[in-house]
């Protein structure tokens, strides 16, 4: 049982450091945010301690003067105050939103790095994207704030209450240090609510990402009914958690309101006594009463921040899985693919290649050669490993050595955005995005020139319909999805990858979701582009390619058919 508590605790310090990784560049700014909101605490109870002793001290000694005196030492202490309020807050809460904005950069990038393929689902992957992330940004600008802006005052105001009267500071501190213990037993139930509310938010999310992308096989299977019941339960599973999280906080909130009436109630008793046996002023006891109340505020507010990590640290613990513990985020490279002399010869020499969440390797000691300007074939049962090769070897998945040589270059792990310039790669499919037919065309190749857009699409054979669209080039692809044939769509993927200008071109089963027709004019168009480029293509379709070469993946490996 004690084991598991320390384990936990280690878990959310890792969670922290973690996260912190990701606030690392802002820190400065953040940090100086939280010094000026944090001093700003200390500023107000002086104030307020000003304030109380400064109208006691008046009044007995029938001071309007002295009254006066008080009161323009508030407002100046107001003004300073309110200032160092603004700048701090905005300070921290930009350093957070940065934060939180890295943070979903580098989920992206992992999204769009493949790396992740397969680990989780698509609607998993979009709420760590939302609703993780917005978690884990309340930690930057709430709850860490929260907890670090007490830390300042406690000591300072600690100090200064056990100076003034040592009995007094005693049962200030007490009387906090149990309003803290209270607070930081809430902390677990609301860490089981913000672990389940997470789950319940992915799983409704997930389903609707279902209802998106099987729609129609939902209403082929009359799938409707057990889609919304699954959304419903998930929903009603939300309710039942934001029901429990509201009663957890306001008996938090009720806690909270007794414990600081203790810390009154006993800092009066106390000093009352004190008083009457002449130990000390009633002008101190004034004084003292707004200082207790803040250091046992202050205590408490500690437990209750450290409640309100939970559900940030929560987010943060998903997060972590899904990134694979990983907070580094790199900038985007802008690696060149190598320079290749003697042409683009293909070699693998005992490519051996495993994913990282399956144990078995899905290819093992492949080695095949293929001559520049080839056309070799992939032909193999569905799930022999056809897909792995071809993304391997065009650098597709994140991996470590790798004997693969392009020409004269081997396969630098470190030089992955270089070496994918090699490649052009369509398959299937042939996404494309909601942007006009160029715009689709020209994210082959940033800064891509009318011209060159034209010219890889009349490579492509597309050039005649695209010019045939309502608005040519600039026709949103969205508007005309319809419009568009199988195999239409497919050329101008085709396009989008000749604009790369890369000299190998890898096509993995391009034509096997097309009719007859739409097939035989796509393999049209890759015949005649055989002159200029390697080519590997995954295909069923031998008879009317004629591949240079046919390899059979099989069991791991590959022989030349
Ligand atoms: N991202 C992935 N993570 C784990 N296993 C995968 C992943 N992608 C594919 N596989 C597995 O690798 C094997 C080969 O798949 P694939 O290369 O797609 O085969 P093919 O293209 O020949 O049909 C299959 O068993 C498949 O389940
Ligand atoms: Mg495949």
């Amino acid at each position: 049982m004690k084991k598991q508590k320390t384990q936990q605790s280690v878990g959310s310090l890792r969670i922290l450091g973690f996260l912190f990784g990701f606030a690392r560049p802002h820190m400065l700014p953040f940090m100086i945010g939280l010094l000026l909101y944090t001093s700003q605490q200390v500023t107000f109870s002086l104030l307020n301690a000003t304030l109380m002793g400064g109208i006691t001290g008046a009044i007995l000694d029938g001071n309007p003067a002295g009254l006066l005196a008080a009161g323009l030492i508030v407002l100046g202490m107001l003004a300073v105050m309110a200032a160092l309020l603004y700048v701090g807050v905005v300070l921290f809460a930009v350093g957070g939103l940065k934060t939180a904005r890295r943070l979903q950069t580098k989920i992206f990038r992992t999204y769009v790095s493949a790396d992740i393929e397969g680990r989780a689902h698509s609607g998993e992957r979009l709420s760590a994207l939302n609703t993780d992330v917005t978690h884990v940004n309340q930690l930057f600008d709430g709850a860490l704030p929260g907890l670090l802006m007490w830390l300042f005052p406690i000591v300072t105001l600690s100090v200064t209450v056990f100076a003034i009267q040592w009995q007094v500071g005693l049962v200030t501190v007490a009387a906090g240090l149990f309003a803290m213990g209270g607070q930081y037993l809430f902390a677990k139930p609301l860490a089981r609510i913000a672990k389940g509310t997470l789950e319940a938010v992915a799983a409704a999310t997930k389903t609707v990402g279902d209802i998106f992308s099987g729609g129609i096989i939902a209403r082929v299977f009359k799938l409707q009914e057990n889609l919304q019941k699954m959304f419903g339960h998930s929903n009603d599973q939300l309710l039942r958690l934001a029901n429990r999280e509201a009663q957890v906080t306001g008996a938090q909130k009720l806690f909270s309101g007794i414990s600081q009436l203790l810390t009154t109630g006993g800092v009066f008793v106390v000093g009352s006594i004190l008083v009457s046996q002449r130990e000390m002023s009633l002008v101190t006891l004034m004084t003292m009463v707004p200082m207790c109340a803040s250091v046992a505020e202050a205590l408490s507010a500690i437990g209750g921040a450290w409640a309100g990590m939970q559900a940030p640290l929560e987010a943060g613990k998903r997060i972590h899985g899904l990134l694979g513990g990983d907070n580094r985020v790199e900038p985007l490279s802008e690696q060149k693919a190598p320079a290749v002399s003697g042409g683009y010869r293909i070699e693998t020499k005992d490519l051996t290649f495993s994913f990282k969440n399956t144990e078995k390797p899905i290819l093992s000691g492949v080695n095949l050669a293929v001559e520049e300007n080839q056309l070799a074939a992939f032909v193999g049962a569905s799930g022999s490993g056809k897909s792995t090769l071809l993304k391997v070897i065009a650098g597709l998945y994140d991996c470590e050595a790798l004997h693969i040589t392009v020409g004269n270059k081997p396969f630098d792990s470190t030089h992955i955005e270089g070496w994918r310039g090699h490649f052009a790669y369509v398959d299937q499919s042939c996404a494309l995005f909601n942007l006009t037919v160029a715009e689709n065309i020209a994210l082959g190749k940033e800064g891509a020139t009318p011209e060159e857009i034209r010219a890889a699409a009349a490579e492509a054979d597309a050039d005649a319909f695209i010019r045939a669209l309502p608005q040519g080039y600039d026709t949103p692809v969205g508007e005309v999805g319809g419009m568009l044939s199988g195999g239409q769509r497919q050329r101008i993927a085709i396009a989008r990858a000749l604009i790369r200008r890369s000299p190998v071109l890898v096509f993995d089963e391009a034509t096997s979701a097309l009719d007859a027709q739409s097939e035989g004019e796509v393999i049209a168009t890759i015949n005649r582009l055989r002159a200029k480029h390697t080519i590997l293509m995954a295909t069923h379709n031998l008879a009317s390619i004629q591949p240079d070469i046919t390899f059979r993946v099989e069991d791991g490996g590959v022989t030349v058919v």
